[in-house]
């Protein structure tokens, strides 16, 4: 079997990061998000892995590399005439994939626990196609199977009145008969080959597609608020390992990653779970839970908490608390009160979003 991951699409939801920096490589834990889903990949036993990237993206590549880290071997190619659907993905790949099974992996979802049970249960019962479910409280945002009498009847994209209380997860598993149903495929209205399309066209031409409820967790980290989640269910399963230096007056709580040559210095208390990088400098703060904070970054006089901090950025809030809040490479956040006058001088990009 081969494996095909999505790091294309508009990424408009998290805006203006995905500006400059491409969805799939937003660390969660200080980790690109990507990886997880090549983590997942790899603990199936599938070696060679197909990167779908809009035409003209360099930089992933470059990061993410050969696969070799992961015992695979990954190829990248670009989706022909840029974002245009999930199943356009699929099309594009065909020549890549040739007649084989493969996993279809969108490389901005992260689960807990090992897909390999689902490879092995779409072998076995032999399936046409295979999809994972996870019950959710607003299935409205997302694909929503009908189920009756235990088999999925159709697959509705983003239902007005969703007829269960499950969404379609961005984990599937297909045989290359699908290659033959594409074609038959329209836009949608929003212009794009939906993979809900191909699901219900699929049930109605009679082939079978099996199901299996992700228990555990499942993240789509497509809105800011996702990825806020995502990285903190990630930093739950941390282990303690503190490699920086801590001052006397430091106090460090629950579990904590502090990576080489990062100084925590003043009346610092951190209360994990904590991810921080290296080479970073931290000053009489609180650094509350689900934080993960990059490597470079300064941060003094500020409590943050449950937040995502890239390198290189520069935290003084003067005491005062950040929250839920994802901060930029070398952005800078300090004090209203530093500079006269005083009142809040802003410098932010488009679709940014500050809340004072
Ligand atoms: P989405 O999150 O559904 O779409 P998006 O990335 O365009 O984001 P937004 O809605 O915020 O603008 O995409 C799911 C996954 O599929 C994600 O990994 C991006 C990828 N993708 C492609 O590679 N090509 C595409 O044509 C589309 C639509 C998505």
């Amino acid at each position: 079997m081969k494996a095909l991951i999505t790091a294309g699409g508009h990424g408009t939801r998290l805006r203006p990061i995905t500006y400059t920096l491409n969805k799939h490589l937003i660390p969660l834990a200080n980790k690109p998000l990507l990886f997880y889903a090549l983590e997942k990949i790899a603990e199936t036993g599938i070696k060679e892995v197909f990167i779908n990237v809009n035409p003209g993206e360099k930089e992933l590549p470059k990061v993410v590399g050969n696969g070799k880290r992961w015992g695979l071997k990954i190829k990248y190619f670009e989706q022909t005439g840029g974002p245009k659907g999930l199943a356009h993905v699929v099309k594009v790949a065909r020549p890549y994939l040739k007649n084989e099974p493969f996993v279809f992996y969108l490389g901005d979802n992260i689960v807990l626990g090992s897909i390999k049970p689902l490879v092995k249960k779409f072998l076995k019962e032999k399936y046409n196609a295979f999809i994972t479910l996870s019950k959710v409280k607003d299935p409205e945002r997302f694909g929503v199977p009908e189920i009756k009498r235990g088999r999925i009847i159709k697959v509705e994209e983003k239902p007005k009145r969703p007829k269960s209380n499950f969404a379609v997860t961005g984990i599937y598993i297909y045989q290359p008969i699908v290659f033959k149903i594409l074609p038959q495929l329209k836009p949608s209205w929003r212009g794009e080959l939906e993979i809900s399309d191909l699901h219900s066209k699929m049930i109605s031409k009679g082939y079978r597609i099996g199901y299996e409820e992700i228990t555990g967790w499942w993240k789509d980290t497509g809105k800011a608020e996702d990825l806020l989640e995502g990285n903190a269910l990630i930093l739950e399963n941390i282990k303690n390992n503190i490699q920086g230096k801590l001052g006397p007056r430091v106090v460090v709580e629950g579990k904590v990653q502090i990576g080489k040559g990062t100084r925590i210095s003043g009346k610092t208390l951190i209360r994990g779970p904590v991810i921080i990088g290296n080479f970073s400098k931290i000053k009489d703060s609180y650094i509350g839970p689900y934080n993960s904070i990059g490597n470079n970054v300064e941060i003094q006089s500020t409590e943050i908490e449950h937040s995502i901090i890239l390198n290189k950025a520069k935290i003084n809030s003067f005491k005062r608390k950040i929250v839920d809040s994802i901060i930029g490479e070398e952005a800078v956040v300090t004090s209203a009160f530093q500079t006269l006058p005083s009142g809040h001088k802003l410098i932010i990009g488009n679709n940014s979003q500050v809340e004072l």
